[in-house]
C-alpha cells in the first residue's frame, strides 16, 4: 500500500548477499508484484534531498530510529523481498514527499524540454553550450531565428506551476496574495491587484474612477473626457469608451513614440476633462514631469499604462517634484530604503528618481508573454497613493461586490450580517451585496506562482533588455542615413562613446525597453514593408508599433460613423490653429502626423532577455546586409 514503511531484502553490490533495509512504498504493485519505494536512511538526516520522518507522521506503527526519506533513492522491488511492514505514514506526511518527487522530476523535464527558453546569457542555453552544434552555426547563421519576444523561464517557473497545480486551490489564493504584495513592494505603490490581462487592468483602472463613492466632481461620468494619444495599443483607449467616457486624442512624438506633451492644454476642457491615460510606449517613459504638472494644475487623475514598461525610471529635480504633487514619492525617497525610488544628484541638482507606474493615481501591467514578466495571461492594477481607489478597483474586479473577503474566506469585515446597503433588508449577507456593476477578471493561483518566480528574475531581465538594446544600437550605428532610431524621452541624441545626450539639466529617463524601434527614413531606398519582409525571410521577428494611428483602425472609423460624439479629435495639422478642435468628416486620423509617421515608418525588433549573442549578431548582420544590398552603386 502506498505510504507503508516496509523492510525488504536489498542486494549488496555484488548481488551475492542481501541486507534488510527500510523503505517507503510510493506506488501500487504491478501484475508481477513489482512496485516503487524510496529508501530510508538513519544517517545524514538533513542532507539535501531528504525529508525527515517524525513519530507524529505515522498513522500506525513506527520506526525505532530517527529516519529520513531519500528522495533520490527510488528503487523498484518485488513483493517477495518484503520481510515485514513496520508502519504506515499519514496522508499529510506522505503528500510533501510525493510532491517533492514530482517537482524534482518536473525540474529534470523542464531542463531538457525548455532549455531554449532560458535567459540568453545563461550558460545552459543551447546557443551558449559549447558542445551543441547550434553554437557553431554555418557562417550565414542559417537556421537561427530571432523572435521579437518570448517567454523566458527556467525549471523554477515550471516547478512553481506544477506545485501550485498539485495543491489545486486554483482560484487566486496564497500565491496571488503574495505576488500582489511582492509587486507592490517592488514598485513602491500602496497596493497591487492581480487581474487576468493588461487589458483587464486598464478596464478596471478606469472603472474604479467611475465609482459613486467618489465626490461627484472627481467621478468619471458618462460623457466626461479622458485625454489619450493616437498611436499605441487599442486597449489603452478601449476602456475609456467601455466606461462611457470620451477619449480625446493628442498626437505622438514619432521618435519617442510617446504622447506630445505640448498638446495637452489644447485637449483640456474645464469641467469635462477628468483624467489623462497614456502608455509608456515600448518601455520608454512618457514625459512624467509635464503630465504630472498638467494633472496637478487641473486636478485630473493620471492612469499610467505601464504594461510595456516595468522597470523604467524617470528622474526630475526635487524642486519640480515638490511643485507638481509628487510628495508621495519624495516621502519614500527620503527614507532611502527603496531600490528604485531614490534621491540622487544629477547635473549638480538634487533629483528624484522613481519607476514609471508610480507617478500617477493608478497604473497597469501586462504579464502576457512578450512583456517584462509573464504569467501566460495576466496583468495588474497598481494603486499608487490613495488606498480607497484600491477598494473600488477590487470591487470592480470581483463581480462589483461590496465585500472584500479573499476567495474561500468569510466574514473578514466581522459584520457579515450587520450591513444595510441600497434597498436591501437589514443584515443581508455582505458577501452578496454589490455596490458596482462589476466584472470577474481574476487570474488563477498557479499563474501567480509562476509570476512570483519571474519577479525574482526581474532585475536580470531589465538589465538584459537594456544590454540588448545597446548592443543593437551599437551594431546598427552606421545606418543612421536610412533609419531614425528611437530615443529615450528627454534625450536629444545618442553617441557611441558617451551614450545618450541629455539636454535638460536634472532630467533623465532610464528605459526598460520593450523593443528596439526604428523609423525607416523617407529618403531610404526601400520601403518599411520591404524591410519588414526581408526581416521575416531571415526569421527576425518584427512588429509595428501595435495599432499605429488607432484613429485609422476600422473599429475607430466605424465608431466615429456610428457615434460621432463617442470620441474627440484635435486638428494639429494646420500650423495656424495648433489647438483647433475639429471633427473631420471622413478621416479623423489625418490630423495626427506623428501617429501617421509611426504607422507608416516604425518597426520594432526584439530586445527580450531570451536573446542570445548568436541571435543578436544575426539581427545586426541581416539588417546591415539588407541596407548594403539596397545602396545605390
Ligand atoms: C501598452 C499596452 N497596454 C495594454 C496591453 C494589453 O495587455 P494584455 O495583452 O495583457 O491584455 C498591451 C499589450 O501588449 C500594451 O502593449
Amino acid at each position: 500500500m502506498i505510504g507503508d514503511i516496509i523492510f525488504s531484502r536489498f542486494p549488496f553490490a555484488d548481488q551475492a548477499k542481501f541486507k534488510e533495509r527500510p523503505s517507503l512504498v510510493i506506488s501500487r504493485a504491478d501484475e508481477r508484484g513489482d512496485f516503487s519505494v524510496l529508501k530510508l536512511s538513519s544517517q545524514d538526516l538533513d542532507r539535501e534531498g531528504r525529508v525527515l520522518i517524525n513519530e507524529d507522521d505515522f498513522e500506525s506503527g513506527g520506526l525505532s530510529k530517527s529516519s529520513a526519506v531519500d528522495l533520490t533513492g527510488i528503487t523498484r522491488i518485488n513483493a517477495k523481498t518484503v520481510t515485514r511492514k513496520v508502519g504506515k505514514l499519514k496522508a499529510q506526511a506522505l503528500q510533501p514527499i510525493l510532491k517533492s518527487r514530482i517537482c524534482q522530476a518536473t525540474r529534470e523535464f523542464s531542463n531538457i524540454a525548455h532549455s531554449a527558453n532560458r535567459p540568453g546569457i545563461d550558460p545552459q542555453h543551447p546557443h551558449n553550450d559549447q558542445s551543441s552544434a547550434i553554437s557553431h552555426p554555418p557562417s550565414n547563421a542559417s537556421g537561427v531565428s530571432a523572435p521579437y519576444a518570448g517567454r523566458v523561464f527556467t525549471e523554477d517557473e515550471v516547478e512553481a506551476a506544477v506545485s501550485s497545480t498539485l495543491d489545486f486551490w486554483l482560484t487566486l489564493g496564497e500565491h496571488g496574495e503574495a505576488m500582489q504584495e511582492e509587486l507592490a513592494a517592488t514598485l513602491g505603490v500602496k497596493k497591487t491587484l492581480l487581474v487576468n490581462s493588461g487589458s483587464s487592468a486598464n478596464l478596471i483602472a478606469v472603472a474604479a474612477l467611475t465609482t459613486h463613492k467618489l465626490p461627484a466632481h472627481k467621478r468619471i461620468l458618462p460623457g466626461d473626457e479622458i485625454i489619450t494619444c493616437a498611436a499605441g495599443f487599442p486597449t489603452t483607449v478601449a476602456p475609456i469608451l467601455q466606461n462611457g467616457a470620451v477619449p480625446v486624442f493628442i498626437d505622438n512624438h514619432p521618435v519617442y513614440g510617446n504622447a506630445r506633451m505640448d498638446q495637452l492644454e489644447a485637449a483640456y476642457v474645464e469641467g469635462k476633462t477628468k483624467a489623462v491615460m497614456f502608455a509608456h510606449t515600448l518601455g520608454n517613459p512618457f514625459d512624467l514631469a509635464e503630465v504630472c504638472e498638467f494633472c496637478h494644475k487641473h486636478e485630473l487623475y493620471l492612469i499610467e499604462d505601464n504594461c510595456d514598461a516595468l522597470g523604467c525610471t524617470y528622474t526630475l529635480p526635487v524642486e519640480r517634484a515638490e511643485k507638481i504633487g509628487l510628495q508621495h514619492l519624495l516621502k519614500i525617497a527620503r527614507k532611502g530604503e527603496h531600490h528604485w525610488i531614490r534621491l540622487e544628484t544629477v547635473d549638480g541638482l538634487e533629483c528624484l528618481t522613481a519607476p514609471t507606474g508610480t507617478f500617477g493615481d493608478l497604473s497597469t501591467q501586462s504579464f502576457y508573454p512578450p512583456h517584462h514578466l509573464t504569467m501566460g495571461e495576466g496583468g495588474a492594477v497598481n494603486i499608487i497613493r490613495r488606498p480607497p481607489l484600491g477598494t473600488y478597483a477590487e470591487s470592480f474586479r470581483d463581480w462589483g461586490r461590496d465585500c472584500w473577503c479573499p476567495s474561500g474566506k468569510d466574514n473578514t469585515c466581522n459584520k457579515r450580517f450587520g450591513w444595510q446597503l441600497g434597498e436591501l433588508p437589514e443584515g443581508y449577507d455582505h458577501k452578496y451585496i454589490y455596490s458596482h456593476i462589476g466584472y470577474n477578471v481574476k487570474p488563477l493561483d498557479p499563474q501567480a506562482a509562476i509570476g512570483r518566480k519571474q519577479i525574482e528574475k526581474l532585475p536580470a531581465f531589465i538589465q538584459a533588455r537594456k544590454d540588448n538594446w545597446n548592443y543593437l544600437r551599437e551594431g546598427l550605428k552606421e545606418l543612421e542615413h536610412v533609419f531614425e532610431f528611437a530615443l529615450p524621452t528627454k534625450a536629444s541624441g545618442w553617441d557611441s562613446e558617451k551614450g545618450f545626450i541629455w539636454n535638460e539639466p536634472g532630467y533623465r529617463t532610464d528605459c526598460s525597453w520593450f523593443g528596439f524601434m526604428l523609423l525607416v527614413k523617407p529618403e531610404a531606398p526601400f520601403s518599411t514593408t520591404a524591410f519588414a519582409s526581408y526581416l521575416d525571410e531571415h526569421k527576425i521577428g518584427n512588429r509595428m508599433l501595435f495599432g499605429g494611428n488607432l484613429l485609422r483602425q476600422p473599429a475607430f472609423v466605424q465608431l466615429k460613423k456610428d457615434r460621432p460624439d463617442a470620441l474627440r479629435t484635435l486638428d494639429f495639422s494646420n500650423p495656424d490653429s495648433p489647438s483647433a478642435i475639429s471633427h473631420p468628416p471622413s478621416s479623423s486620423g489625418a490630423a495626427y502626423p506623428g501617429a501617421d509617421r509611426i504607422m507608416n515608418e516604425a518597426i520594432f525588433i526584439g530586445v527580450f532577455p531570451g536573446l542570445t549573442k548568436l541571435q543578436l549578431n544575426h539581427m545586426v548582420k541581416t539588417i546591415r546586409d539588407f541596407v548594403k544590398s539596397k545602396a545605390k552603386p
